[in-house]
């Protein structure tokens, strides 16, 4: 039995979806923690590309079980959106097969008014959020101003909760940033037949987990965005609003620490970032440009052209040791095929001071130039390498040199979006 924690190591869109799609085979559960629909899985499956926000990866297999944890954020439009595309599929025959905790925090139309309006008005201190409320909500989550799935199921606690808060928000929208107010009778119309919909997913995802354990059965807790993007331990204040790293699994899911297995980075071999802030190895030039038209770096939720730059090995290091990590994934190490050299960054300059460390002060990693190694590409086709024996002698000084600079082992690496190019080097659930 294993109970293993996935996450990204990087700023997201590090390739999560198909790791969590690759690792479903072997667990009974898939588990989101934290984040809502401002996470994007794109899941190529032979021809048919399948884009998720929301509902766990783990859903294109059959019998297996997708749980949202309370330490996720809903958006119910999108979520009924999900289940309703999933079905047109063939998937998700079973309903029983998804289940929401009630504790879930729901955004609500307040929420990403206020999430659009105050990016708006931030000029050029935006942070450059998806735009999903995902900010407000988890502000009113712990103001303790927050209506959780439990209460807009419930019609008159539901209507009682909004008469609360709404007028507060409306004051906000209207006096502070200039925006429209929102009608109460429309919201309540509209969101009571969500929850009238949710019922068929409601469940206490903490006990129902706790069942599985005491089962044998294993568990995949699925992160989402990158441990650079933890609202504690990220580039604050460009980061996102819950704990992306391992240690979230556990608030946002109610299991404890003491069950956790396995922790899993995974980490692309070059970088990217979207929205604002600091990104040390940010290319601007032609090469920056090739690594976003080779690797395909578009959001999966906004569509926005993804920054690209070299690994940063000092943000590696520091996602290994804020999350625990037991293994690394590596992932679209194919997009680096044709380069002569890959730079790698294995220390920053600062005001003339070497540093190996992330700095964990904004002013000081905004000031921080990347030092690089250099390191010979392999300048061939790896795509269809399915063993470590296939890949060229200099692909594989590149896996041992990430995993010696992290160190941290490599047990999977990815050379394609499609589930097979893939190489297994250890399964972590044996
Ligand atoms: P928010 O999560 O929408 O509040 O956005 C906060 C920051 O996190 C912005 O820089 C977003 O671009 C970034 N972000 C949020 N979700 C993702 C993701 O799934 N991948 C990459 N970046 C993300």
């Amino acid at each position: 039995m294993a109970n293993v924690i996935i996450v990204g190591a990087q700023w997201g869109d590090e390739g999560k979806g198909k790791v969590v799609d690759i690792y479903t085979e072997f667990a009974d559960n898939v588990v989101r923690f934290q984040g809502g629909n401002n996470a994007g899985h794109t899941l190529v499956v032979g021809n048919e590309t399948t884009v998720l926000h929301l509902i766990p990866s783990g859903i294109l297999h059959e019998g297996k079980r997708c749980l949202i944890g309370n330490g996720v954020v809903l958006d119910p439009k999108i979520f009924l959106k999900e289940i309703d595309g999933l079905k047109k599929k063939g998937y998700l025959k079973d309903d029983s097969q998804l289940v929401v905790d009630g504790n879930v925090h729901i955004i609500m139309p307040y929420h990403r008014a206020i999430d659009i309006a105050r990016e708006h008005k931030s000029g050029d201190k935006k942070i450059g959020t998806t735009g999903r409320g995902i900010g407000p909500t988890y502000e009113d989550k712990v103001g303790r101003r927050g209506i959780r799935l439990v209460d807009l199921i419930n019609p008159s606690v539901f209507a009682r909760k909004l008469k609360e808060v709404l007028p507060e928000k409306n004051f906000f929208l209207e006096k502070y940033l200039g925006q429209e107010p929102l009608s109460e009778q429309e919201i309540i119309e509209e969101y009571t037949a969500y929850g009238e919909r949710l019922k068929l997913y409601l469940g206490n995802v903490s006990s129902l987990l706790h069942t599985s354990i005491k089962q044998g059965q294993n568990i995949l807790f699925e992160g989402a965005q990158g441990s650079l993007l933890d609202v504690d331990h990220g580039t604050y204040p460009y980061v996102t609003s819950s704990s992306t790293v391992a240690g979230g699994a556990s608030p946002g899911a109610g299991v404890g620490p003491t069950h956790i297995d396995e922790v899993v980075g995974i980490t692309k071999a070059y970088a990217t970032r979207v929205g604002e802030g600091p990104f040390p190895t940010e290319l601007f030039d032609e090469m920056g440009e090739k690594i976003r038209a080779v690797g395909r770096e578009f959001g999966a939720t906004t569509g926005r052209p993804r920054r690209t730059g070299w690994l940063d090995i000092l943000a590696l290091k520091e996602a290994v040791r804020t999350n625990g990590l037991t293994a690394l994934v590596l992932t679209k190490m194919d997009v680096l095929n044709d380069l002569e050299i890959i730079k790698v960054c294995t220390a920053y300059s600062h005001k003339g001071e070497m540093l190996e460390e992330f700095p964990r002060d904004f002013e000081v990693l905004k000031e921080c130039k990347p030092v690089y190694e250099e390191v010979e590409g392999w300048q061939q086709d790896i795509n269809s390498a399915t063993t470590l024996e296939e890949l060229p002698a200099q692909a594989l000084k590149y896996l041992e040199m990430i995993e010696k600079w992290a160190e941290c082992p490599v047990v999977l690496l990815s050379v394609g979006p499609r589930r097979d190019q893939t190489i297994q080097l250890k399964n972590i659930f044996a």
